[in-house]
């Protein structure tokens, strides 16, 4: 190699040097604006507990919101596949949020548009992180990491109303938890939030993926009434065949629900979408029969083996 070319090429090497100098400072400078304009919000592990321990959990056995003093608030919040617990939150404008945020089986994220809250939810882990919604808004929570095949489904919101809509909001919210008392339309509500990604508000399921509850509970209650039960308490794992259509997901088990809800839920489900008009002489469940099936301490795959066992169509 002559002189010529040696100094062509450091000149080239000092040239690509440079570049690649200026593109980290451009690097720096949009991440110290950022800090600038929008603050660091990074989650801490404020602690650690197991899934198991989140029904009598202090802050996760009624996950939801809390108000502590005039601004500020808590909200606990579980995921679990494939949705938030509470889905929907509502705070007024200008709240202090505590989050406390945790995952009851796999790992899940809860980013939450719009801001900079970006939080892995570790099973076993909890994660703290502190906002103030200074914007009245609608803010999307997304599940961004991959959960499992309705993860795309996972979502939540955020609303962030004005002082006097609030409190609007929290009147409707009492009277309206009074009469669903009242009415015993706890199941309908159950449903909403925890079954409805799957099973779909008509009860029809996806076909192929999710199976029908319209039409198919029940057959499955005239088979075998303690069947449904251990459904919801330990989940069912196996490929099954349902009006006509094969299945091969993984129904989760719901024994973060009380004995009560659970019933209600069965209630809801065996008298929705004309189903009780095929089981005309549905006797409700109630939380004493669920209890009694909550200490068997059966696997999906057993409930599938049971299912195998019921005499269906
Ligand atoms: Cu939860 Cu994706």
């Amino acid at each position: 190699m002559n002189d010529l070319q040696h100094n062509a090429i450091a000149t080239w090497e000092r040239r690509w040097l440079a570049v690649a100098g200026l593109m980290s400072l451009v690097f720096v400078m949009l991440i110290a604006f950022s800090l600038a304009t929008e603050g660091t919000h990074i989650a801490r592990r404020s602690g650690r507990t197991t899934p198991e321990q989140l029904t009598s959990h202090e802050l996760f056995a009624n996950p939801g919101v809390r108000q502590l003093t005039n601004r500020k608030f808590q909200v606990t919040l579980v995921a679990q596949t494939f949705n938030f617990t509470p889905s929907e939150i509502t705070l007024p404008v200008g709240s202090d949020v505590s989050f406390y945020l945790t995952s009851r089986d796999v790992l899940h994220g809860f980013q939450l548009q719009g801001t900079n809250i970006n939080v892995e939810l570790i099973p076993g882990e909890i994660s703290t992180i502190n906002y103030t919604f200074n914007k009245i808004g609608t803010y999307t929570t997304v599940c961004n990491e991959y959960c499992g095949i309705s993860h795309q489904n996972m979502l939540g919101v955020v609303n962030i109303v004005s002082s006097s809509d609030y409190g609007r909001y929290v009147q409707a919210r009492d009277a309206a938890s009074l009469a669903a008392l009242q009415e015993g339309a706890l199941g309908e509500a159950i449903y909403t939030v925890n079954c409805v990604s799957c099973h779909q508000a008509n009860g029809q399921g996806l076909a192929g993926v999710f199976p029908p509850l319209a039409g198919h509970t029940p057959e499955l209650l005239a088979a075998d009434r303690s069947y449904l039960p251990k459904v919801l308490l330990y989940g069912l794992q196996g490929s099954i065949n349902v009006l006509g259509d094969g299945y091969n997901g993984a129904m989760p088990a719901w024994s973060q629900l009380t004995n009560e809800e659970i019933a209600d839920t069965l209630n809801y489900i065996l008298s929705a979408w004309g189903n009780d008009a095929v089981s005309t002489d549905f006797t409700p469940y109630s939380a004493e029969e669920i209890a009694a099936a909550r200490d068997l301490g059966l696997s999906a795959n057993d409930v599938y083996d049971i299912r195998k066992g019921l005499a269906l169509e």
